[in-house]
């Protein structure tokens, strides 16, 4: 479908490769024959990951929001806590790190200043270093001990969509890789994740498939001034990053929030002229999962008291979630480790359409750079 279509915008055209783009980060990493991860690339040897007492996390923007999914990828999978910070922020609060810890960065394109400064500095105190990077032979990949490249192919538009999604994928293979080290995940469980590994990519096809849907959710709300973006868990990563995408390409104020943190103070804010898009899917084989769901359900029906406007992403056959929202898109079921891979396709659609119909130039938003270079 990539290939065929002809896009009017760079953007439309690099959501559209995202099956391919995840094919290229996923499949070279997996040994069928062996039922496990392999990174060759990342040239830490097994007894110093298996020592591992915490993980740093650091990048900017939109990879900053892969990062956070990561955290939670980690923390279940291989039972190490993880922290996540602005590259912004890293180089500048003297971190406390060191030996026996490793940070990771994450940058599309390799040169991020605030990115690599971080990386220098995590050095000097001793840590090892991991880059995730979208650009081979960049600066943070040539500093790093080791790295994951994505394989997303060049990413032209500012925005960064397919780019995202790899890194996320590269994040999971990592948790996964160090998951079996660690001896946390069954040769069961890896065998398990990485069939659903491998059937994202079609699954995003699927996603794809049903563009015009979100395009007809664009035309209804192109003009509104305001959103704000709810997940849980490792979906808040995914409300904030739907959230940038709009505010990226459309200049529209939208913030993403943790569900559980709107009656905090963001309650006051919502009536129906703030439309609430919401990521209320399930993994039904996960326990934790419905438990989050419920309190979604009961979020959702305390918003709709509210008179709130309920753009909602559940789960294909949830039939609770569409009775409560306004407007509902179908995601395929998937673990919910990696559904933030699927949750963000339509999110993006979401803020390229909004965009184009405010005749905005989507690839070269105002005041933005691919790479801020400088610090
Ligand atoms: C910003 C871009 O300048 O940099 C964002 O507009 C991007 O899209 C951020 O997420 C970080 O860039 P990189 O290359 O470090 O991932």
């Amino acid at each position: 479908m990539a290939e065929t279509r002809k896009f009017p915008h760079h953007l439309i055209r690099e959501i559209f490769e995202q099956p391919d783009a995840l094919r290229r980060a996923i499949e070279p990493r997996i040994s069928l024959a062996e039922g496990r991860v392999q990174l060759d690339e990342i040239h830490i040897s097994r007894e110093e990951l298996r020592a591992l007492r915490r993980i740093n996390i650091v990048a900017s923007g939109t990879s900053r929001h892969a990062g956070m999914t990561g955290q939670y990828m980690m923390q279940e999978l291989a039972g190490v806590p993880v922290d996540v910070d602005y590259a912004s922020e890293f180089e500048y609060r003297n971190p406390v790190i060191g030996r026996g810890e490793l940070s990771i960065f994450i940058t599309q394109s390799g040169e991020t200043a605030d990115t690599t400064a971080s990386q220098r500095e995590a050095r000097q105190k001793g840590s090892r270093t991991i880059a995730i990077s979208n650009v081979e032979g960049s600066t943070i990949a040539r500093e790093a001990d080791g790295f994951i490249y994505t394989h997303a192919g060049p990413e032209i538009s500012i925005a960064s969509t397919k780019a995202f999604t790899a890194q996320m994928a590269c994040l999971f293979l990592f948790a996964l890789y160090l998951g079996e080290i660690k001896e946390k995940v069954s040769k069961a469980l890896a065998q398990s994740y990485i069939g659903e590994l491998l059937a994202l990519p079609k699954k995003t096809e699927t996603i794809l498939a049903a563009s015009d849907q979100v395009e007809k959710l664009a035309e209804l709300y192109y003009r509104v001034d305001d959103f704000m973006f709810l997940g849980r868990a490792i979906h808040y990563p995914i409300a904030m990053d739907g959230a940038l995408k709009l505010k990226e390409v459309s200049y529209i104020h939208a913030e993403g929030y943790p569900t559980g943190e709107a009656k905090h103070g963001p309650n006051a804010l919502i009536d129906f002229r703030l439309p609430l898009v919401m990521i209320a899917t399930c993994d039904r084989n996960d326990a934790g999962s419905v438990v989050r769901y419920d309190q979604n359900v009961s979020n959702m029906e305390g918003f709709k008291k509210q008179g709130a406007t309920l753009i909602a992403l559940a789960t294909e056959g949830d039939t609770i979630v569409p009775q409560l929202a306004n407007h509902t898109i179908f995601i395929p079921a998937a673990p919910e480790l990696l559904s933030p891979i699927l949750e963000i396709v339509p999110l993006q659609l979401f803020a390229y359409y909004v965009a184009a119909k405010r005749g905005l130039d989507v690839d070269h938003p105002r005041n933005l750079v691919k790479a801020v270079t400088l610090e």
